[in-house]
Order: C-alpha cells, then structure tokens, then sequence
C-alpha cells in the first residue's frame, strides 16, 4: 500500500462534499434528485459585487497581490470589523486567504503543536478536527447538549479545560445545528475562558444569518479576550461567494504574520480578481443580505415544522440562524428497510438518497451521530417537495 505522511492518511475527506458529490452523480445520471445537503446559499453574487470583479479584470488586476490581500482589501476588513462586530483591527491584525477554510487551516496550524489540546464544542463543522489533527495537535470534543439548544455550557467548558489546553474554536450561529449564542451566553462563556490563556476562535461565518437581531460578538462582549482571540469571517455565506474564494482571520500581529508566513510558503495570496470583488461586497450598500435573511426565516419556518411532522424525527428547540436544521432521529436507529438496518444518522441519509432522491448530511462526522443535517439552502417549492419524498420513505421503514 502506498506510504502517505501519517496526518495526512489519517485524513477523511469532508463528509458534506462527499454527500454533495454522491447526489451530483445522482443528477448526472439522469435521477432528479433534490439536495438538502448544501452548505452554500442557493442566491447569486450580487451584480454590483460581479461587475467590480469584471472591472478588475479589465483594468488588468491579474498579478501577484501582496500574500495577506491587498491594502485596500484589509482596508475593507478593518471597516467591516468596525461596523458589524464592533471590533477595532489594525490592517497588520489582518490576513486575507482563499475562504474561511484556508484562513482557519493556516491559523491553526501557526499555533498549535503536538501534545497541545483545542477544545471543539459539539456538534461542530467537519473542519475543525482535521485542521487541529493537521496541526498535530488533538481535538477535545466537548459535548452541548440538545436540550439546551445546543448550547456549551460554561461549567461543562470549565471542566474541560486541562494543563495542555491551548486553543478553543466557537462557532455562532452553528453549522450544523444552526444554535446562536445570545449576548448572556456568550458573556458567560467568556468569563470561564478570560484568564486563561487559551486561543479563542470565533468563526463567525453565519454573522448575519440570524433570524433575532444580529449575533453579539464574544470579543465586543469581552474585550480583554482579544489579546489571545482570533476573529475568522468568510465572503462566502454573507454574499452568496463561496465559489470566489475570500475569507480572513484577524488577531494579534504575531500570530497572523505566523500564519502570513505559512501562507506564503503553501499557496501565496487569493486570487486577486476574487479580492477586487470583496473590496466591493465589504465596503458598497450592505442592503442584498435583506431579501436573503427573509427568505432563509420563512424557508426555517417551513422546514421546522415539515420536520416536527416526520414521525421519528425530533427537533426540540428552534435554530435561530444558518440555513441548517440538525433533527434527532435516534427513533428510527434499529429500523429496517428490505434486508437493510438503519444504524445512525448517515445510514438513514444513504436510505433516503436511494429511496427517496433526498440529499442529506448523516451526523457521524460533525459529532452526533444521531443526527442528520438538513440545509434550508433551496427553494420552498423544492423543500416542500422533498419533505414530502421524505415523509414517504420513512413511512416504508419497518420499525
Ligand atoms: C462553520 C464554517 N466555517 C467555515 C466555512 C468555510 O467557509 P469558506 O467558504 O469561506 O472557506 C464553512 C463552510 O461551510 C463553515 O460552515
């Protein structure tokens, strides 16, 4: 068998682009399937953020930029630090990469060791463990409970904490479970967290998809965290971009130039058209994201209650943002189809791809495997639909 480098072998690849691509093929072959699977808006990039991309290309911005993003685009991220979140960052605090993904993997990677432990609260996005397996430092998953919301609870984080914790990564509102920290919550984690030392990283993504005023910032709530705290925020979600490729990290001068060097070393600076665009998308009117957030509150709304009426599909608590919802369908573990068990989550999301064209994440890999990860990311005449496939399928289980 072929010798490869021992964390990279250890490496699954992403369970939501493995489910994604499985539907595509799916597609290809003539089968109308429906996904649930998405993790990207199904809106386009606005026009105004395209035609600065095309001006861009034209005005022949196709070289080189400097590593971390052009000056005028941390320019822009500093801006738009200060305006959502309330956060002062010099542009020398700032580092522009190719997504959130590529900032996060490289942050990581500059600050962490072997032997060293970065708390995952979970359920929690796929990443996060391998980019803290990458780094070959070991993820400690700490369970939130459903029946808070899926909320980390400060006494459960205390205990957590241990002599070689050196990181944590928060992620509000939450993929997968779509969980947003209320300003209490936060303000209560922060305390355990502020005198500790430990790197606190807020991935922020889904900032603005929150369906009850904006998500309140750990770092505004508690400022002292800011001096080992690292702000990761993406293009991606916000602007309906997450095939351009911008996202970013901010933090503290060294920790960023760490990551800088890494990123100069493994892939240079994002393509530089895509940062024309964010320059656009950061700094012009911030009004598309209207019509955006109020399609994804009624698509939530459906999609709660088509799965509250799925029998063996539990959803106590109502997510306040994302595009996802995470039901529990531990009822229908042990059930059969055929020949066939359902044993978890992912079994149950192979069971409705085959028999009921229906595109979903199984929960394995995001921590809970109980659960299954519906993306709201679709049209309402597509959801209607694929709740009723759904329904459907699951009433032909032998429970
Ligand atoms: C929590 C979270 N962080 C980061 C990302 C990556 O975003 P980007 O497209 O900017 O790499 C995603 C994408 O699904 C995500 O869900």
């Amino acid at each position: 068998m072929l010798k490869l480098n021992r964390r990279i072998a250890a490496i699954k690849p992403s369970a939501t682009l493995a489910a994604d691509a499985r539907a595509t093929e799916m597609k290809l072959a003539g089968i109308d399937v429906i996904s649930l699977g998405a993790g990207e808006p199904d809106f386009d990039t606005p026009e105004r953020i395209k035609e600065a991309a095309g001006k861009a290309l034209a005005a022949g911005q196709t070289k080189y930029t400097p590593v971390g993003g052009t000056a005028a685009l941390k320019n822009a991220i500093k801006l738009k630090l200060k305006r959502d979140n309330n956060l002062d960052y010099e542009p020398g605090e700032i580092i522009a990469s190719a997504g959130c993904k590529q900032a996060e993997a490289n942050v990581i990677a500059a600050l962490f060791d072997e032997g060293d432990e970065v708390i995952i609260p979970t359920p929690a996005w796929v990443s996060f463990a391998a980019m803290v397996s990458l780094a070959g430092a070991e993820s400690k998953f700490v369970p939130c409970p459903e029946r808070t919301g899926f909320l980390l609870e400060p006494e459960t984080l205390r205990r957590a904490i241990t002599p070689r914790t050196r990181g944590i990564i928060l992620n509000s509102p939450s993929n997968p479970t779509g969980a947003v920290y209320g300003p209490e919550q936060l303000t209560a984690i922060a305390k355990v967290l502020v005198d500790t030392g430990i790197w606190v990283m807020s991935d922020d993504v889904y900032e603005h998809i929150v369906f009850d005023g904006l998500a309140p910032h750990i770092f505004h709530l508690e400022p002292r965290l800011k001096s080992h705290g690292i702000v990761f925020n993406s293009l991606s979600k916000t602007y309906a971009m997450t095939g351009w490729r911008i996202g970013f990290a901010a933090g503290p001068k060294e920790a960023i130039a760490a990551a800088g060097r890494l990123q100069s070393q493994n892939s240079g600076n994002p393509n530089s058209i895509a940062q024309a665009a964010a320059i656009e998308a950061l700094t012009g009117p911030q009004d598309e994201l209207k019509p955006m957030l109020e399609a994804f509150r009624k698509r939530n709304a459906l999609v709660v209650e088509r799965v509250r009426r799925i029998p063996g599909f539990k959803l106590p608590n109502i997510p306040q943002g994302a595009f996802y919802v995470f039901p529990n369908v531990s009822e229908l573990l042990g059930s059969r189809f055929g020949d066939k068990e359902i044993t978890d989550g992912d079994g149950l999301a192979v069971f409705l791809l085959d028999q009921a064209h229906v595109s979903l994440v199984g929960g394995n890999d995001f921590g809970a495997p109980d659960h299954v990860r519906i993306s709201y990311a679709t049209s309402m005449e597509n959801l209607n639909q694929a709740f009723d496939r759904i329904e459907r399928a699951v009433a032909k289980l032998k429970r």
